[in-house]
C-alpha cells in the first residue's frame, strides 16, 4: 500500500485527456499533474531540450513525493523516457507510447493500412515502429507528422474550420495515397480533435490509448504493491504558464469549474 501520489505530465495540456479515464479507474489515486505551457510544443525541439525540460519536470514530482511517474507526453516518451528512469531508478516511470503499441499490436493485423499521425520528433525517432515490432513483427505502419495540430490545441483552436483544414492538409494525401484504413492518435493532444477527423473520415477507425495508458499504470501499481487505499490529498494541476485557455480546458476535460479544481503556477526554468 503506498498513499502517495501519483505524478503526471505534458508539454502542455494534451496529457490531460488521460486524467479522467485514470479518476475513473483508479479513483484511490491522487494525482499531481504538470503541464509545460510555457515552452509547449515540444514536438519540434531537439532531443536534447527536451531531455533537458523532462529532468526539471521529474525533479519538481519527485519533490512533491511521486511514487510513480507517467510521462502523458509521445514525444517525451519517445525522446527522454529512459532519461528519467536513470535520473530516477527507484520510480517506476511509464511512457504512453508502449501502451498504443499494445493496443496497435492487439487490434491490427498485417492486412491494415495503419497510419499514425505525431509530432515531427516523435515520427523521426522511430519509436513506434520499433515497439510495433517488438509486439507483431508482421505489422506495418505509416507515420505522418502533423507539427500545427499542437500550437492549435493550446491555442483552443479545435471546434473550428481552421482545425479541419489543417486536418485535410496533413491527411487527405497521406490517406489516400498510403489506403490508410486505421489512424492512431500518436500524440496526447489529438484525442481533443477526435471528433473532427471522425467528421472529416468517418470510415477511418481511430486508436488512441488513455485506457491502455490507465491498465499499464494499475499493472505497475499491482506488481508494486502500491495501491493507495484511500484518496489522501486532492488532485493538484500545475502549469507553467497558467493561461486562460489551458484552465478552461482543464475545465472541459474534467468537467469541473476551475473553482474546485487545484490549480497553480509553477515556474521550472532555471
Ligand atoms: N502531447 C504531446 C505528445 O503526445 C505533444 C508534444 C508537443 O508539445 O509538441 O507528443
Amino acid at each position: 500500500m503506498d498513499n502517495r501520489p501519483i505524478g503526471f505530465f505534458d508539454s502542455g495540456l494534451g496529457g490531460l485527456t488521460s486524467i479522467p479515464h485514470m479518476i475513473k479507474t483508479l479513483p484511490n489515486e491522487s494525482i499531481i499533474f504538470f503541464g509545460d505551457t510555457a515552452r509547449t510544443p515540444y514536438g519540434s525541439k531537439s532531443p536534447e531540450t527536451i531531455k533537458l525540460f523532462t529532468e526539471q519536470i521529474g525533479d519538481f514530482l519527485v519533490n512533491e513525493g511521486v511514487k510513480m511517474i507517467v510521462i502523458a507526453c509521445n514525444t517525451v516518451s519517445a525522446t527522454a523516457l529512459e532519461t528519467l528512469r536513470n535520473r530516477f531508478p527507484d520510480i517506476p516511470v511509464v511512457g504512453v507510447i508502449s501502451p498504443t503499441a499494445r493496443v496497435i499490436a492487439n487490434t491490427c493485423t498485417k492486412h491494415d493500412k495503419i497510419g499514425i499521425m505525431a509530432t515531427k520528433v516523435t515520427v523521426s525517432s522511430g519509436a513506434y515502429e520499433k515497439k510495433i515490432k517488438e509486439k507483431n513483427s508482421e505489422i506495418r505502419v505509416n507515420t505522418i507528422a502533423c507539427p500545427a495540430l499542437v500550437p492549435l490545441i493550446e491555442e483552443g483552436i479545435i471546434d473550428n474550420q481552421i482545425m479541419d483544414l489543417t486536418l485535410k492538409y496533413y491527411l487527405d494525401d497521406f490517406i489516400t495515397t498510403k489506403n490508410i484504413d486505421t489512424l492512431v492518435l500518436g500524440c496526447t493532444h489529438y484525442p481533443l480533435v477526435a471528433e473532427n477527423i471522425r467528421k472529416l473520415y468517418p470510415d477511418i477507425k481511430l486508436i488512441s490509448s488513455s485506457k491502455e495508458v490507465v491498465e499499464a499504470i494499475r499493472i505497475e501499481l499491482e506488481k508494486r504493491d502500491a495501491f493507495s487505499d484511500r484518496k489522501a490529498f486532492d488532485n493538484r494541476f500545475f502549469a507553467s504558464d497558467l493561461s486562460e485557455n489551458f484552465v478552461r480546458m482543464i475545465e472541459t476535460i474534467l468537467g469541473e469549474d476551475k473553482d474546485s479544481l487545484n490549480i497553480n503556477f509553477k515556474n521550472l526554468d532555471i
